[in-house]
């Protein structure tokens, strides 16, 4: 497995291809706001052409926001790594939080964010809800068969 790098601008085509597999197509949408892959920054980790691993974030002021984060190969570090990149890179641009939002269904990942420092700040109900009147892609029934309905944002201090 390669360390993991700073995703570049040839890499777009395959982020705006890895977003429509994994997450329903090339706009994320959080707390209302829409993302693009091409606004975004990122780190990714490779073995060799894979792609094992990918976190995007914006940083806005002094605020960082995870709009992403995949593992394609989980339970053996390579989420824990990007996160640990995301907050070094956070700290050294000064920004005051790192945060993200998830969802209700998302159990696995409310977990493993809280088990790294992470808290939750703010439920968002019905968020999704709103979010899938743009973008339909958005299963009714998420992970855990819940249904997928609300934003949970996580937050950890820096
Ligand atoms: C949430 C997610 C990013 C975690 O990624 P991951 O690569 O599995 O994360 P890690 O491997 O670093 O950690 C997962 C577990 O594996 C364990 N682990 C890490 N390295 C390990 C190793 N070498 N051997 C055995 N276990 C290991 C960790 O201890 C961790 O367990 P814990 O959370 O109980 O402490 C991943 O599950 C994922 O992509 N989920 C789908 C998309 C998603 O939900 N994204 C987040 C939405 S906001």
């Amino acid at each position: 497995m390669t360390p993991l790098r700073r995703l570049t601008t040839d890499d777009l085509p395959r982020l705006q291809q890895f977003w429509i597999e994994h997450w329903g197509g090339e706009e994320m949408i959080t707390r209302g706001n829409i993302y693009r892959p091409e606004g975004l920054d990122g780190f990714v980790v490779e073995d060799g052409n894979d792609w094992l691993g990918l976190l995007t974030y914006s940083i806005k002021d002094d605020e960082c926001e995870v709009t992403s984060l995949d593992s394609l190969r989980e339970g053996q570090g390579i989420g824990t790594k990007l996160l640990n990149a995301i907050i070094e890179e956070a700290q050294k641009q000064n920004c005051k939080r790192v945060f993200l939002i998830t969802t209700n269904d998302n159990l696995h990942a409310l977990g493993f964010y809280q088990k790294r420092g992470f808290e939750l700040v703010t439920i968002y109900r019905n968020a999704i809800n709103e979010s899938r009147k743009r973008k339909p892609s958005i299963p009714l029934i998420g992970y855990n068969d819940i249904p997928l309905r609300d934003e949970i944002e996580l937050e950890i201090k820096l």
